[in-house]
């Protein structure tokens, strides 16, 4: 993972270069296993010429980047994002030791206008490496932060600048994409906003639904080495089984803020009020809804849909849906969220009109759209920047892709196409194609399939995460290969990525 030294001449770096370049070869001998695997993937190392395995330039890749930026005028806003250790304080009167950005849980959010120049100064103060990816934003390749891929990881001590243009428009989250970091607390969320909303609203909340392990984060390797008999000692449902992988969580959270201290959205009577869902959890789908309150659906993964109205919504890992809520029904109501696998308990917000006549909640208050209702159906949901009349063209690509698991032979193990990441070729896709990719799901669990770099046309709808349902749940999706570079396509289950999930779409 050397950057030639003959780089070093011709590119001018945002951070000290010399630094940068000195401390990237350090990177890549400290790297943790899975930030090898995709080193090595990066490799090309699959029986192509001597010149397939050269590292990618990141340097060049970096600085044309960065020109990119420029060309598109001064930085509106500059954000400084310190990685660190930090303490979270989520059941009362405990803390517990933790890795968080500028200190908060979850990060900062980050807000800019559509088009706007964004510049983030990553500082790593943690003890390993770590690296920023803009989830769902199509930035330059090496703006992507995932490193072996699109940069060496940032050392500790070390500092990286992120420089692109925001758009488009919509609800994101920004994270760590190295080893298990993103379990920790190094997650926040992006706001893009809209010149001109498709849909009118007074006031928006932002909701980060988390899952919180109240432990370091261990691989699932580690995990399920013992096999069934460790497995059997932690199962506390069917699920367990199906996915080993599945650390222990402690709580869901709204926020940072477990359901016993719910954070609480002020709101008044007439308002129409947005709600940006995100999903960061590491492992956990979860179901939406609010008592007393139907919601609107206006965007799915931030970009603007044609409005349905639902009483729920499963959200996946990665997966944002913005939703409309009307305040005509006066009260303090539960909006709760529920893991689509049971425990733990659902995590919780307050729904809160001013002066309300209702007190608080009831403690165990259920919204009915939790059990009953119209629930949200991808099908249902028509993006509004898409043509529907418009003739669909022959692919010039087609990857057909099975999503896989060791089952009991080898419980920690989840491929694409019958591989761990670590042992598979990139997929190669050419600039300008259309490509379609068919994902047919032969495990028993649900899986939030995210491509980096692009949106996917699935049905109506432009996304770029889906989930796709366990036992032979089949998903197709189409894109436009018009964003070069290395693009990692992946699971969003963090312990599924991590234990082999993943491929690149790379092009030639
Ligand atoms: Cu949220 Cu590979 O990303
Ligand atoms: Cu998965």
């Amino acid at each position: 993972m050397n950057i030639p030294n003959a780089v070093e001449g011709a590119y001018r770096w945002q951070v000290d270069r010399r630094e940068f370049l000195r401390h990237s070869a350090v990177a890549g001998m400290a790297l943790s296993p899975l930030i090898g695997a995709l080193a090595g993937a990066c490799g090309r190392d699959d029986g192509e010429a001597a010149d397939s395995t050269a590292p990618p330039d990141f340097a060049a890749r970096y600085h044309e980047a960065v020109r990119r930026a420029e060309a598109a005028g001064p930085v509106a806003r500059e954000i400084r994002l310190v990685a660190e250790p930090g303490e979270v304080g989520v059941a009362p009167g405990r803390s517990w030791p933790t890795w968080l950005y500028n200190g908060e849980f979850p990060g900062p959010e980050i807000r800019v206008r559509e088009g706007e120049r964004l510049r983030v100064v990553l500082e790593n103060r943690l003890p390993d490496p770590t690296t920023v990816h803009w989830h769902g934003v199509p930035v330059p390749n090496a703006m992507d932060g995932v490193p072996g891929i699109t940069q060496p990881a940032v050392p500790p001590g070390e500092t990286f600048v992120y420089d692109y243009v925001a758009e488009p428009a919509g609800t994101y989250m920004y994270h760590s994409h190295v080893g298990l970091q993103l379990d920790r607390g190094l997650v926040g969320p992006l706001i893009i906003e809209e010149r001109e909303p498709h849909v009118a609203y007074d006031r928006e909340y932002t909701l980060m639904l988390d899952d919180w392990l109240p432990a370091e984060p261990t691989p699932a390797s580690a995990r399920s080495g013992d096999g069934m008999g460790g497995m059997m000692g932690r199962m506390d449902g069917m699920m367990r089984l199906f996915d080993p992988a599945r650390p222990e969580y402690g709580a869901l959270l709204v926020n940072g803020r477990p359901p016993a201290d719910p954070p609480v959205f002020e709101v008044r009577r007439g308002q129409r009020v947005r709600l940006r869902l995100v999903n960061p959890a590491s492992a956990t789908a979860l179901r939406v809804a609010i008592a007393g309150h139907r919601m609107i659906v206006t965007h799915a993964d931030s970009r603007p849909v044609k409005p349905v109205t639902v009483d729920s919504l499963v959200i996946g890992m990665g997966e944002r849906y913005d939703v409309l809520v009307e305040a005509d029904n006066p009260g303090a109501w539960s909006i709760v969220a529920r893991s689509i696998l049971g425990a733990p308990e659902p995590a919780r917000a307050i729904f809160n009109y001013a002066g309300a006549a209702r007190g608080a909640p009831l403690d165990g208050e259920v919204p009915a759209g939790l059990s009953g209702g119209r629930t949200l159906r991808l099908e249902n949901l028509r993006s509004i920047e898409l043509d529907p009349d418009e003739r669909r063209v022959a692919p010039d690509r087609q990857f057909d892709l099975d999503l896989s698991w060791g089952m009991m032979m080898n419980p920690g193990e989840w491929t694409i196409d019958g591989r761990q990441f670590r042992d598979a070729p990139p997929l190669e896709i050419h600039e300008g194609e259309h490509v379609r990719v068919q994902l047919t799901n032969r495990s028993p669990i649900h899986h939030p399939m995210h491509l980096h770099g692009h949106f996917f046309r699935v049905g109506n709808l432009l996304k770029e995460t889906v989930l796709v349902p366990a036992h032979m749940g089949r998903v197709a999706f189409e894109f436009t290969a018009d964003n070069p570079g290395d693009w990692l396509f992946h699971c969003h289950n963090l312990y599924h990525l991590e234990a082999g999930m993943a491929r690149v779409f790379g092009y030639v």
